[in-house]
């Protein structure tokens, strides 16, 4: 088993005993959260509704049959469960390697509780080496871009992609990590920036990690 299946089947056993009838499970998306919906498929928990981050996950709880619900006509999950990029000891993260992070932060932020599932390979004693991906109008892209450089970051136009929402991603590096909440709002204050993956205004409630051996709540 790798350790994002391990991290994913331990999680699962921890949180089995909640599901119910009326349950709202928010499912993320990613490699590890890929894993948790191979074991949602495999135990079929009889839940109310699942709400998805990202079309991506949709389609591959859809494919298995299940339906998904608009955040929108359900209100907020009872619980969220995503992967992470990094996570520092305050459980704020960076997400959005896989450009999701702007509806997996809505998800996020409507829940009740978030539960990171992530390998020991995110967890960071200070966020910032991974690129930090911010999600951008595109008629905005080029000026949001200048003004980071302004805050001292490098980006990088992640070529070809386009988000869930229409929009483009810029990955950036080099931007000041000491104190995650404040650049996550000052980024998001920039016009044009959808959101960014910085989660520090809502963190996880729980971390989850796991290498190749054995997983842990943190
Ligand atoms: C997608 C994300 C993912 O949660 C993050 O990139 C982790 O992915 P993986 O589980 O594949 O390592 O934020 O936007």
């Amino acid at each position: 088993m790798t350790s994002k299946e391990l991290v994913a089947s331990y999680t699962y056993e921890l949180i089995k005993d909640r599901f119910h009838k009326d349950f709202i499970l928010g499912i993320g998306t990613g490699s590890t959260a890929n894993c948790f919906i191979e074991i949602i498929k495999k135990e079929n928990p009889e839940i109310k509704a699942f709400v998805s981050s990202s079309q991506a996950s949709s389609a591959i709880l859809e494919s298995a049959g299940y339906e998904i619900s608009e955040l929108n006509d359900v209100g907020g999950p009872d619980l969220y469960v995503d992967g992470a990029d990094e996570v520092n000891s305050k459980f704020e993260l960076i997400k959005g390697g896989g450009g999701a992070h702007s509806r997996e932060k809505i998800v996020a932020a409507a829940s009740k509780e978030f539960i990171c599932i992530v390998d020991d390979s995110k967890i960071v004693k200070k966020l910032g080496s991974f690129p930090l991906a911010i999600e951008v109008i595109p008629m905005a892209r080029s000026y949001v871009a200048r003004q980071i450089v302004a805050m001292g970051g490098k980006p990088t136009y992640r070529i070809g992609f386009v988000t869930d929402n229409g929009n483009q991603i810029i990955d950036v590096v080099n931007l000041n990590f000491d104190v995650p909440y404040e650049t996550e709002i000052r980024l998001n204050r920039i016009p044009g920036v959808v959101d960014n993956g910085i989660f520090a205004s809502r963190k996880a409630d729980k971390v989850i990690s796991a290498n190749s051996k054995e997983a842990r709540a943190l």
